[in-house]
């Protein structure tokens, strides 16, 4: 829109997972708001896909094909946004995966898996990127409600998310020096094709619906319906965006009262 300033303008923002749910919807809002977003996807047809649905609405984008689990693919990814734009200011870690399993049916390579793909990844975004990104930087960690309540058969990938946790407020600190803020932001249950995904394995698991196993998620928030892929890019444009300059080593639960219940 002619004259609108954006609240994260022409930063360059980072975004992993960037292809579907909430890394998507990140994507368009932060290019809406003005950033040069770089879409970051392991599927290039939906990663272009999103760049060109930016693109169409006159917003800057990129798409750059990394697995974030594999460091030299995040230093090769991380290189290319350098050399098309000479810094990082915002780096969101959103790409993740999940497990539904109990204890003991878990397996060494599930465990791999979810180290490789919810930890492992954000400390090789965060360690490539933090080099190139100029005091004001901001990065902005998707945990999970999964790191804070117990929930059944969720036990290895709640401790992933946690570890998420702790890891963004050791880096507030180790960051904060050089005028970088690390967050993290805790979603509920969001409508993404992961929760999908979830429902589906639970339902199995119970020999009952899909529709059931949904109805009882959406149950255990206040408002008795999951959040949107939007509802959620609010509160990370916020977080990541100058307007929390005061705001480090914080986490942001948007989980529709779930914590607090
Ligand atoms: N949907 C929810 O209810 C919910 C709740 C709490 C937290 N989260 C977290 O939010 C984040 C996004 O979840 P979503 O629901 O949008 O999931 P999603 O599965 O719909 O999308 C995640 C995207 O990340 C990508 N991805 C995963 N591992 C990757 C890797 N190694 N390299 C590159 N891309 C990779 C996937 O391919 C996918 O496109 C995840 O970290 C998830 O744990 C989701």
């Amino acid at each position: 829109m002619a004259g609108k300033k954006g609240s994260v303008e022409n930063k360059v923002a980072i975004i992993t997972g960037a292809g579907q749910g909430i890394g998507k919807a990140c994507a368009l809002l932060f290019a809406d708001e003005g950033a040069k977003v770089v879409v970051v996807a392991r599927n290039d047809a939906k990663g272009n896909d999103v760049v060109k649905e930016i693109k169409k609405k006159k917003g800057e984008a990129i798409f750059v094909h990394a697995d974030v689990s594999k460091e030299a693919e995040v230093k090769a990814m991380v290189d290319a946004v350098v050399k098309k734009y000479g810094r990082v200011d915002i780096l969101v870690n959103n790409a993740g995966v999940v497990l539904v399993k109990p204890i003991t049916e878990t397996t060494e390579a599930d465990i791999d898996y979810l180290v490789d793909s919810n930890y492992k990844s954000m400390i090789f975004c965060i360690k490539h990127s933090v080099p190139h990104m100029p005091k004001g930087g901001s990065i902005v960690n998707v945990s999970s409600i999964s790191g804070h309540v117990g929930q059944i058969n969720h036990a290895a990938y709640g401790g992933s998310k946690g570890a998420q946790l702790s890891m963004t407020r050791a880096l507030a600190w180790e960051l904060g020096p050089k005028g970088i803020r690390v967050n993290s932001i805790s979603p509920g249950s969001v409508d993404t094709p992961m929760l999908m995904g979830d429902c589906e394995i639970e339902a199995k698991r119970h020999h009952t619906t899909v529709e059931a196993i949904r109805k009882e998620r959406e149950d255990i928030g206040v408002f008795h319906r999951w959040g949107t892929p939007e509802e959620i890019a609010e509160p990370v444009l916020f977080i990541a965006s100058d307007k929390a300059s005061y705001i480090t080593g914080a986490d942001l639960l948007v989980d529709a009262g779930w914590n607090a219940g």
